[in-house]
Protein backbone atom coordinates (compact mmCIF):
# COMPACT_ATOMS: atom_id res chain seq x y z
CA UNK A 1 0.00 0.00 0.00
CA UNK A 2 1.13 3.34 -1.14
CA UNK A 3 1.14 6.41 0.83
CA UNK A 4 1.46 10.02 -0.59
CA UNK A 5 3.80 11.87 1.85
CA UNK A 6 3.60 15.74 1.72
CA UNK A 7 6.76 17.74 3.38
CA UNK A 8 6.24 20.90 4.74
CA UNK A 9 7.90 23.35 4.20
CA UNK A 10 9.66 22.29 1.30
CA UNK A 11 6.35 21.36 -0.57
CA UNK A 12 7.73 18.31 -2.24
CA UNK A 13 5.15 15.70 -2.84
CA UNK A 14 6.38 11.46 -2.92
CA UNK A 15 4.71 8.21 -2.68
CA UNK A 16 6.10 5.50 0.19
CA UNK A 17 5.37 2.79 1.20
CA UNK A 18 3.71 1.88 4.59
CA UNK A 19 6.51 0.91 7.21
CA UNK A 20 9.27 2.60 5.22
CA UNK A 21 11.49 4.64 7.39
CA UNK A 22 10.61 8.69 7.35
CA UNK A 23 13.97 9.49 7.26
CA UNK A 24 14.16 7.33 3.96
CA UNK A 25 11.19 8.87 2.38
CA UNK A 26 12.85 12.06 3.18
CA UNK A 27 15.82 11.64 1.50
CA UNK A 28 14.17 10.11 -1.65
CA UNK A 29 12.28 13.11 -1.96
CA UNK A 30 15.06 15.65 -1.59
CA UNK A 31 14.14 16.95 1.57
CA UNK A 32 16.49 16.99 4.38
CA UNK A 33 15.60 16.04 7.91
CA UNK A 34 18.17 17.64 10.33
CA UNK A 35 19.90 14.14 12.30
CA UNK A 36 21.86 13.59 15.13
CA UNK A 37 22.23 10.20 17.39
CA UNK A 38 19.58 8.27 14.55
CA UNK A 39 18.82 5.87 17.87
CA UNK A 40 16.02 8.12 18.86
CA UNK A 41 17.37 10.53 21.99
CA UNK A 42 19.08 13.92 20.40
CA UNK A 43 15.24 14.89 19.40
CA UNK A 44 17.55 16.70 16.47
CA UNK A 45 15.23 15.12 13.37
CA UNK A 46 11.48 15.79 15.27
CA UNK A 47 8.76 16.60 12.65
CA UNK A 48 5.25 17.01 12.99
CA UNK A 49 2.35 14.43 11.28
CA UNK A 50 -0.63 15.48 10.64
CA UNK A 51 -3.24 15.06 13.17
CA UNK A 52 -0.37 13.65 14.97
CA UNK A 53 2.18 14.33 17.80
CA UNK A 54 5.47 15.26 16.94
CA UNK A 55 7.92 12.32 16.40
CA UNK A 56 11.32 11.26 15.96
CA UNK A 57 11.59 10.98 12.00
CA UNK A 58 14.87 8.63 12.76
CA UNK A 59 12.50 5.89 14.94
CA UNK A 60 9.41 6.68 13.05
CA UNK A 61 7.89 4.94 9.41
CA UNK A 62 5.05 5.69 7.46
CA UNK A 63 2.19 5.02 9.52
CA UNK A 64 -0.82 2.35 8.20
CA UNK A 65 -4.25 3.31 7.66
CA UNK A 66 -4.09 6.73 5.61
CA UNK A 67 -3.51 7.61 2.19
CA UNK A 68 -2.08 10.80 2.53
CA UNK A 69 0.29 12.35 5.37
CA UNK A 70 1.74 16.13 5.83
CA UNK A 71 4.84 16.00 7.04
CA UNK A 72 6.09 19.11 8.60
CA UNK A 73 9.66 20.02 9.60
CA UNK A 74 9.17 22.51 11.70
CA UNK A 75 12.70 23.74 12.49
CA UNK A 76 13.52 26.46 9.73
CA UNK A 77 16.76 25.79 8.14
CA UNK A 78 19.18 28.10 9.12
CA UNK A 79 21.42 28.68 6.16
S1 LIG B 1 18.58 11.76 15.17
FE1 LIG B 1 18.60 11.83 17.36
S2 LIG B 1 16.52 11.43 17.90
FE2 LIG B 1 16.58 11.18 15.72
Amino acid sequence: MSVRIHFLPDDVTVDAKVGEPLLEVARRAGVIIPTGCLMGSCYACTVELEDMDTVRACISAVPPGREKLTINLFSDPTW
